[in-house]
């Protein structure tokens, strides 16, 4: 495999204080992102990481922790043992209470002699993220640090702009990271790529040529030891609100004047204000919500939403959200976008596909006028790839129509491990740049619009839709694009 391109990554030294530090996150993303970092020689040799939390532990029964949790989800090649060693040289460990401000004094000593740029990685629950930046500013370690974001940053509109209200009393908006990990996958970088490097596709990504576009985010996985935290969320919070409209939005944005970072995010909230608002009427109609009941992943039985530990009986939590979305602007008006995630859902896929609309007169006969003949399929995960489908003639006499596709499978193309969405994130953090955080307005136009679904959610007797385990969601799933003459793309013969 060939070396991945280092291009951006610089040597600042940096100290990367981890709030968290013993959490589920910090052990599973955080510090195996930071360990790739370090072996793959893009952090600054200085640079310090310090880990934060309640457990008591010395910084050397830390170092034990990390090697028994951490280790084991390093993604890639076999670890190294100088490399490994070499990573937990750079770790310390505060032992703090972060509710409690009298106790960031142990935090300000440790922290007094490190040279860098300070870095406060925020992996709690959101409750504490305003006690954090209060306690550090009256500790002195606010100015000119960095703070980090982890979502949920609230539960609606009003709880997040308290959150960002509050913490902007204490830094400034550019010196704020809200972490949306999709922005840091890979595929989603060459979504950029391919939209704004290629003069191929701008003409055709527009309303005249684009007949409708479907994002789908599906998960086999359910909720995962999480089921009290995703109780009180839901599929929507989880990851319409963020992930899937993140994804609208780049699919959609207008080419932006240069990837800076307020270039790029400008783009993007443009096309979140310009959602559709959804009165209660088009919500009922537009708007799916399921929970997974039992059934079998790969084989093998699982339980109800229902049954699954941490879950309030009776609850009425979605799992499952499918809706049609339509954004107001010269660019798109009427074409409708399909998003669709769940859990429990009969695979793993992450795509996006842009239905181009069939020939206006076909002198080749009916399946020229099919819809869905030509169409690009950006594939998130697993197996980054790109597909174009077309329509060619099958070989022999006559003038028979089939489909055929042109693919690009990234894996094979490059030959070259990708980098994780954490990591790359964590070094656009240390080296101060801000193009794949969201900003607070994009923020708040996510969750206006989704403000009325919430509300309507609330009103409503009815339960989700129930789907079993293993399938691709409720029937109404299928029957809301049935409604608008297309399909998802499983649902194909
Ligand atoms: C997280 C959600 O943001 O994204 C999880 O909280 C979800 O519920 C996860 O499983 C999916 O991320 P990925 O990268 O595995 O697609």
């Amino acid at each position: 495999m060939t070396k991945r391109s280092t291009t951006g990554s610089d040597h600042s030294p940096f100290v990367f204080v981890l709030f968290g530090g013993t959490g589920d996150l910090a052990m599973r993303k955080i510090l195996p992102a930071l360990f790739a970092a370090h072996r793959d020689g893009l952090l600054a040799p200085d640079g310090r990481i310090v880990g934060v939390a309640q457990t008591a532990l010395d910084t050397g029964g830390y170092l034990q922790w990390v090697r028994e949790h951490v280790k084991p989800h390093v993604a890639g090649a076999s670890i190294d043992d100088a490399t490994w060693r070499s990573f937990l040289e750079r770790i310390a460990y505060v032992e703090l209470d972060a509710s409690r401000p009298e106790t960031y004094s142990v935090l300000r000593d440790a922290l007094g002699t490190a040279s860098g740029r300070r870095i406060f990685y925020l992996a709690t629950g959101p409750a504490l993220f305003v006690p954090i930046c209060g306690a550090l500013a009256s500790a002195g370690l606010s100015e000119g640090s960095r703070i980090v974001l982890e979502k949920p940053l609230g539960y609606d509109l009003e709880s997040s702009n308290a959150i960002n209200d509050a913490v902007g009393q204490i830094f400034n908006e550019d010196q704020i990271y809200r972490i949306d990990h999709y922005l840091g996958k890979e595929a989603v970088q060459n979504l950029l790529a391919l939209r704004f490097g290629n003069s191929l596709f701008e003409p055709l990504w527009r309303r005249e040529w684009v007949e409708s576009i479907q994002i789908t985010v599906a998960e086999e996985l359910g909720v995962e030891g999480r089921g009290n935290f995703y109780d009180q969320t839901g599929a929507l919070r989880d990851m319409v609100q963020n992930h899937l409209l993140q994804l609208l939005s780049i699919i959609a944005m207008e080419p932006p004047g240069s990837m800076d970072a307020d270039a790029v995010r400008d783009e993007k909230l443009r096309v979140l204000r310009a959602l559709k608002p959804l009165p209660a009427d088009e919500i009922r109609r537009s708007v799916v919500r399921g929970q997974y009941h039992p059934g079998a992943i790969r084989n093998t039985p699982v339980c109800a939403y229902h049954a699954e530990a941490g879950v309030r009986p009776g609850s009425t939590t979605e799992t499952f959200v499918a809706l049609k979305v339509e954004v107001e602007n010269w660019r798109w008006a009427g074409v409708p976008f399909f998003l669709r995630t769940g859990k429990r859902l009969a695979g793993r896929v992450a795509e996006i596909v842009v239905n181009f609309r069939p020939v206006p007169h076909s002198a080749l006969g009916p399946t020229a006028l099919r819809p869905g003949s030509n169409r690009l399929t950006i594939r998130l995960q697993p197996n980054e790839s790109i597909r174009l489908s077309a329509l060619a003639k099958q070989p022999g006499m006559g003038m028979t129509l089939q489909g055929v596709h042109l693919d690009l499978a990234f894996d094979e193309f490059f030959q070259q491990d990708r980098m994780e969405a954490y990591e790359r994130l964590l070094l656009d953090v240390i080296g101060g740049r801000l193009a794949l955080f969201v900003r607070r307005d994009e923020q708040e136009a996510a969750w206006r619009w989704v403000a009325p679904i919430i509300e309507d959610w609330g009103t409503q007797a009815s339960p989700p839709k129930p789907y079993a385990s293993g399938t691709w969601g409720p029937a109404a799933s299928s029957a809301l694009l049935a409604r608008h003459n297309t399909c998802w793309p499983e649902e194909e013969n």
